[in-house]
């Protein structure tokens, strides 16, 4: 008989905590709807206790999410189990997940306690977080440079307490299949009351291999595995959703023991949706969601995939999602088609978002003549990554070119209806335009990262503009991005996204940084 293998979706929370992949509370929420959309069975919010925007977005994906599961992460203390809970509580189906360093070199470096405290820490935590929600799960922090018969102790401790899901993180991402198989096959034959639990896996990546992890403990009999979007996450991130879902997918024959409920088709979206809000893209060559992913460049393979799809392809890119390049739209096309598009192309919008959204489209329409599926994807990404807009671009002039001082003059509305307006000279008329923005907001920011994309083929293609700034010395980088047929007003909007967004956030940094 198949088992269900439950997909637990940590990205807003071991994802975000990577630098350069912060979110904001509503950014937050809207993954949250595309992740209940894409099926996962328990949302990882965030870490209340962490910072009040860790709190308040946790909170508001457990009153906002009604299928999935919301977990927070806590600490095995009393005091992060209670704002845990604070967070949680209005969710459809809570859970507590609270964790503690269990290898050697953690207790002894990091925690400073010996084995039984920590033993004793872990009871008392799972016992508290009991006492407030029937589900619970308890994570053994760097459990594969874990004692073993350390790891089988407490993880029978916890069950006792309370525990109904037990995870065993690859903290480190140090193990390798076979070892973690056996770790896996150990902890169900020595652990008595191991039937009380689900076990867990919560693989991270720095070998490069989160997801053969991940499965290889599947194979021995977990049932739930920690996972994010595009495998974002610390350092070389988490296992990525998509590669472990796709894998079990393709190769039912492999593993038809265990089914997920994820709707595949819903992937490719989320992985938009997710480097849309970040600013941060998928390496081409990403599995599953790459561009280059379904993309067959050697004659041999397009003669062989013209014969024979399955020649050299093993899944459709219509089994994730995967927009088809066609020509969709063009300026003669009406409301009532547009809406139909977005609607097969998965997006639901709000009247008024809808409303701007067609804006848009006519706007661009006017100035391309071939609108595609990925043209309708920037500009309704654009509109769902929308932050509240301290500033908007209203007009934009540029001289520039061969002995001509690059100049920007820039108009700004102000979200108290006041429109300023300012030039700048620069180096550049990006930079130019760039230093007006920053004249007008009085914030001066540090250009980390630039880059810029042709979002299809076609001299009159749009240019998609990523920025990466690090505004009045703050110590952290926020990206913004911004999509025009004019790379100048495309670098001039993601400029402003991205101070709208560092606006919205300052104030908003994490606290934590002690361990228990
Ligand atoms: O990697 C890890 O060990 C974690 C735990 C807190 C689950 O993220
Ligand atoms: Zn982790």
């Amino acid at each position: 008989m198949n088992e269900k293998l439950i997909i637990f979706d940590t990205t807003l929370r071991d994802g975000e905590q990577a630098p350069g992949f912060s979110m904001n509370v509503d950014e937050k929420v809207k993954m949250a709807i595309q992740l209940e959309r894409l099926g996962v069975d328990v949302i990882e919010a965030g870490f209340p206790i962490s910072s009040p925007g860790d709190f308040e977005a946790v909170k508001r994906v457990a009153d906002t999410v009604k299928d999935p599961a919301v977990a927070g992460l806590c600490r095995a203390n009393k005091k992060d189990i209670e704002v845990g809970w604070e967070a949680l509580k209005g969710a459809k189906r809570p859970r507590i997940h609270t964790f503690i360093a269990t290898s050697d070199i953690h207790m002894k470096y990091k925690l400073k306690k010996d084995p039984e405290e920590v033993i004793e820490i872990a009871r008392d935590a799972v016992k508290f977080a009991r006492n407030l929600c029937d589900d619970v799960e308890f994570s053994a922090e760097d459990a594969t440079r874990t004692n073993l018969d350390f790891l089988c102790k407490i993880v029978e401790v916890v069950i006792d307490a309370g525990a109904s899901t037990v995870n065993i993180p690859d903290t480190v991402g140090y193990t390798v299949p076979r070892e973690f198989e056996k770790i896996i096959n150990t902890l169900l034959n020595k652990v008595p009351n191991i039937d009380k639990a689900i076990i867990s896996v919560h693989c991270h990546n720095d070998l490069g291999l989160a997801v053969a992890n991940s499965i290889a403990a599947v194979v021995a009999g977990a049932r739930q595995v920690e996972c994010t979007i595009n495998g974002i996450g610390e350092r070389a991130g988490n296992a990525s959703l998509e590669e472990i879902v796709m894998a079990l997918n393709v190769r039912k024959d492999e593993f038809n023991y265990v089914y997920t409920d994820i709707n595949t088709k819903e992937i490719y979206r989320t992985s938009r949706l997710l480097t849309s809000i970040t600013g941060v893209d998928v390496q081409p060559n990403k599995a599953i969601v790459g561009k280059n992913a379904f993309a067959h460049e050697a004659g041999i393979h397009q003669d062989g995939v013209l014969k024979e799809r399955t020649t050299y392809e093993i899944m459709t890119p219509e089994s994730v999602g995967f927009p088809s390049n066609k020509l969709v739209l063009g300026k003669h096309s009406g409301r009532h088609a547009f809406i139909e598009r977005l609607r097969s192309l998965g997006y639901e919008l709000s009247r008024e978002q809808l409303e701007i959204a067609f804006a848009k489209f006519k706007e661009l329409a006017d100035k391309k003549k071939e609108v595609y599926d990925e043209d309708l994807e920037a500009i309704v990404e654009n509109q769902m990554s929308k932050v509240r807009e301290y500033y908007s671009l209203e007009n934009l002039t540029i001289v520039s070119g061969v002995n001509a001082i690059p100049t920007a003059t820039i108009e700004l509305l102000k979200d108290d209806g006041n429109v300023i307006v300012d030039a700048s000279i620069g180096d550049g008329p990006v930079d130019a335009a760039f230093k007006a923005i920053e004249r007008i907001a009085g914030i001066q920011g540090r250009l980390k990262k630039y880059r810029i994309n042709a979002v299809t083929a076609g001299k009159d293609a749009q240019g998609e503009v990523v920025v990466s700034v690090e505004f009045e010395n703050s110590g952290f980088e926020i990206t913004g991005k911004g999509y025009s047929t004019d790379i100048v007003v495309a670098s001039a909007r993601a400029y402003l996204h991205a101070l709208n967004r560092y606006m919205n956030r300052k104030g908003n940094k994490k606290v934590l940084n002690d361990s228990i």
